[in-house]
């Protein structure tokens, strides 16, 4: 059996997966003074980070304390499906090749139920901890790796090895969420254990005080009692997105269904100081938005969200509305201009009609 030792720092890190959001993280991770290795199933990703940032090759999972999955959860040929496939075929990697006790921490986001699916698959011999990312390409400086993120650990001492390695300030984390029995790995010695302990004998503090003198990537973290709340969170994260994004594309339409300037009447709700009406722009996309609601929509065992499935047919609407007025030769512009306000009407009237949205 695996000792859990407190004393035990993490050196050597390998990041799966070096797409818009892996090569950040190595870049970060790197610049953190670890000894940073990268893997990816494109080999120009690779090169380029090894290129860019010197993030060194790696073959195989063997020697790595610490392995950060980033690969894509989206079906290769619809980036608005979730799959997970890929990153199971990479914990079929590790399961095969990392050594007992390793640190695996989940940045991809996934769906609920996918970090427990991975411990199982590791037989229990390695923590697994989901850190997932509110990771922004446009504004990196300030919603880049490092900002407030979620952890949650499959057991108490998977949570406490990722706080460890992620903030490194662990005494106000008192989360204890509930510890797997079955472990190949020492699973029992849990934050739970610590946090006990800590309350009752002065000992217990020292061992903190050296948890916080390690090495860790300094990210402030808020930990959660159970894996599935992590994995939530991400999710339902963007699925808010999308409920108010399409809102405002419900308002665009309404607007040009009622022959209302939208772009005025934004304005005006937005001076409230608890409102704010987004633009709906070119409709709902990118790779994550999309994919991350239909996690969440699929997550529920009982109901589904009945909101969100009406957000997703107004992100239909809304596309097909622009589509057919993109057509008329407005150049993708929201705005429509050179037509009456009688055609716009018609228009809006009749994909309204058809998607029988009153
Ligand atoms: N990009 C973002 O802004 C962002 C923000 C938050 C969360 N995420 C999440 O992060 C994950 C990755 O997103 P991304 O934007 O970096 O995607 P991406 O497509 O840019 O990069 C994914 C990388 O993973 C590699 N890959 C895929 N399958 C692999 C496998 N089996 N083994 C090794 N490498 C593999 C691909 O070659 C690619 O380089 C997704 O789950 C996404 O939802 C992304």
């Amino acid at each position: 059996m695996y000792n859990y030792n407190y004393e035990k720092n993490y050196d050597k890190v390998v990041i799966i997966g070096l797409g818009q959001l892996g090569l950040p993280v190595a870049k970060y991770v790197k610049e953190h003074g670890f000894d940073t290795y990268g893997y990816d199933i494109n080999q120009k990703a690779m090169q380029s980070a090894e290129s860019k940032y010197g993030i060194k090759p790696a073959t195989n999972f063997g020697d790595f304390d610490v392995l950060i999955i980033c690969v894509s959860t989206h079906r290769p040929d619809d980036m608005f499906s979730p799959q997970v496939e890929g990153l199971m075929s990479v914990v079929e990697k590790i399961s095969r090749e990392a050594k007992t006790g390793a640190l695996i921490s989940i940045e991809s986001t996934i769906p609920k139920g996918t970090s427990k699916r991975v411990f199982e698959k590791l037989d229990h011999r390695l923590h697994v901890v989901h850190a997932p990312h509110r990771w922004y390409a446009l504004e990196e400086d300030i919603h880049g790796v490092n900002q407030l993120r979620i952890i949650g650990g499959v057991s108490s001492c998977c949570l406490q090895h990722g706080l460890n390695f992620y903030d490194g300030r662990l005494e106000d984390k008192a989360i204890l969420p509930s510890s797997s029995s079955s472990s190949m790995v020492d699973h029992s010695l849990s934050v739970a254990t610590t946090l006990e302990a800590k309350s009752k004998t002065k000992s217990s503090s020292s061992i903190t005080t050296k948890l916080n003198k390690k090495r860790s990537l300094g990210i402030p973290m808020h930990p959660v009692s159970s894996v599935e709340v992590a994995e939530l969170t991400k999710i339902i994260e963007n699925a808010h997105r999308y409920l108010q994004i399409s809102f405002a594309e419900e308002l665009y339409l309404y607007c040009k269904g009622n022959g209302i300037s939208f772009p005025e009447l934004r304005e005006s709700l937005n001076t409230k100081w608890n409102v704010e009406i987004l633009e709906p722009r070119d409709g709902i996309g990118g790779h994550c938005l999309p994919k991350d609601t239909k996690m969440f929509i699929n997550s529920s065992n009982t109901i589904k969200s009945k909101i969100l499935q009406a957000a997703m047919e107004i992100d239909e609407d809304y596309r097909e509305y622009i589509q057919s007025r993109d057509k008329n030769g407005n150049n993708g512009s929201l705005t429509l201009r050179g037509k009456s306000r009688g055609e716009t009407e018609k228009e809006t009237e009749q994909i309204l009609c058809s998607r029988k949205i009153k």
